[in-house]
């Protein structure tokens, strides 16, 4: 199986940077950071993950809400990616970059630039944006819609891939005694013009190390899954249970055909939150306790989204009906209808159950969540996982001393790198520049 580490601010639990051993400021410390990333690579872990946003994204209804929120101060991906690409030599990067607030020439010369900069480790997770926060730095009242905003990221996805091919892998000869820097022959400008773009090209950046740097995606709605089977290599996703795994990875894999894709060209890596403990007791006490450490009101902005203000009602009341419609992340607001569906449930209870950023949680000892991730892992649930650390830096560590071993002595995840570059590294292909795949499938 494939790992990646999903990183999010001080930890993906919203009450992890309260628990006693956390790391108080860890998302703004970059030798922590450096330190972390080179003790992933001593694991073989296929990538680091930065989630992120060009906001502070909250849902807080003023600012004594948000002020209990730990997910404010965060680095700009690509800073510090370029950053730990550095002093590491295997570590696959991977920065989240949105299709709604960029233009394709920024996004295409900022991941081309970083692929060459750490050797063909590169990759973009391509968001179409989700919060009003983001809109409202950018010149906007509102967000997009949800289903312009597939059409937009359709588009971007497609001049990006354009301006990468601006270039053949041999197009710069630097030829000191002719004076030619460059074969014409071998430049193709993209001359975009589109329904959201028009960008001439070509890129001022050489082909990517990798051909493409590895496209992630994470949408799981309709427009999003074949976004994801179109142009993807990494889907991200959020399941419950393994059942929904299993049926979420036919249905976004029986989506590759139609885009003349294989199943196999893609890898589906569903996020979890591991709660460990060395019993599965401790691991219940850790879980608990990172629970009580929810601040309500950092639990009722997050439900704003869904169930509107519910700050008047008890938190040890029923939750009220959920709103019919988001215009922020359709997949999961369907998935929450659908869990709550005939069941009686409380405010706190649901703040709980929603404290590991939605993703799932599984608590208990290494042995045992090895055996559940196998358990997904053979049943077709997905190729790996995107593990989701609730703070920093006792879990992580955790992770890579005890779970990381425990999965190699099954047999299930590498002892060794097998490559040089993130693709290798994945088990993926280098595309062959469009010129000549044509070329091939002429012959
Ligand atoms: C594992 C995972 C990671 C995500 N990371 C980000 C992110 O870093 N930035 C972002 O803006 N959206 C992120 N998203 C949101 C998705 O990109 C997408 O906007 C969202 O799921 C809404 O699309 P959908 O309605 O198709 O699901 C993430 C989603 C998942 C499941």
């Amino acid at each position: 199986m494939k790992l990646g580490l999903n990183l999010v601010g001080n930890g993906a639990h919203g009450g992890g940077w309260r628990m006693p051993e956390a790391h108080l400021a860890a998302s703004m410390d970059f030798a922590l950071w450096k330190r972390l990333a080179q003790q992933a690579e001593a694991a073989k872990f296929h990538f680091m993950f930065w989630a992120d946003g060009i906001a502070v994204r909250s849902s807080a209804k003023d600012d004594e809400q948000l002020s209990y929120d730990s997910r404010i101060d965060v680095f700009e991906p690509f800073t510090i990616m370029a950053a730990l690409s550095a002093v590491t030599e295997r570590m696959g990067y991977i920065a989240s970059a949105s299709t709604t607030f960029n233009e394709p020439y920024h996004i295409a010369r900022k991941f081309a630039s970083l692929d060459h900069i750490s050797g063909g480790r590169a990759g973009w997770n391509v968001v179409t944006s989700w919060s009003e926060q983001e809109a409202l730095n950018f010149g906007r009242d509102s967000l997009l819609e949800h289903a312009l905003r597939y059409r937009r990221a359709e588009e971007f996805v497609d001049v990006v891939f354009g301006l990468w091919d601006s270039w053949e892998d041999a197009a710069f000869i630097r030829d000191k005694a002719s004076g030619k820097y460059f074969d014409p022959a071998k430049l193709h400008t993209p001359h975009h013009r589109g329904e959201h773009f028009q960008v001439r090209g070509p890129l001022n950046v050489r082909r990517p190390v990798q051909g493409y740097p590895v496209i992630a995606q994470a949408g799981s709605s309709g427009p999003g899954q074949d976004l994801g089977a179109r142009r993807a290599d990494i889907i991200y996703t959020m399941q419950k249970s393994r059942e929904d795994a299993v049926a979420f990875y036919s249905s976004v894999k029986s989506r590759f055909a139609a885009h003349g894709r294989s199943p196999e060209s893609s890898l589906v890596m569903p996020g979890i939150m591991p709660i460990m403990g060395r019993t599965m007791q401790e691991a219940r006490d850790r879980a608990d306790r990172l629970g009580e450490l929810i601040h309500p009101e950092l639990g009722l902005a997050a439900l704003i989204p869904s169930f509107g203000d519910l700050s008047g009602y008890p938190l040890d009341g029923p939750v009220t009906a959920l709103l019919a419609e988001t215009n922020s992340v359709k997949s999961a607001h369907a998935r929450l209808a659908k869990e709550l569906e005939g069941r009686s449930i409380t405010i706190r209870e649901l703040i709980h159950q929603r404290s590991a950023s939605g993703h799932h949680v599984f608590i208990g000892t290494p042995a045992s969540i090895a055996d559940e991730m196998e358990d997904w892992f053979v049943h077709r649930g997905c190729d790996g996982w995107n593990i989701l650390p609730p703070f920093f830096p006792a879990p992580v560590e955790e992770v890579f001393n005890l779970l990381i071993p425990e999965l190699q002595r099954r047999g299930l995840f590498h002892t060794e790198y097998e490559g040089k570059t993130f693709r290798e590294n994945l088990g993926l292909a280098r595309p062959a520049h469009p010129s000549k795949r044509t070329a091939v499938a002429a012959e």
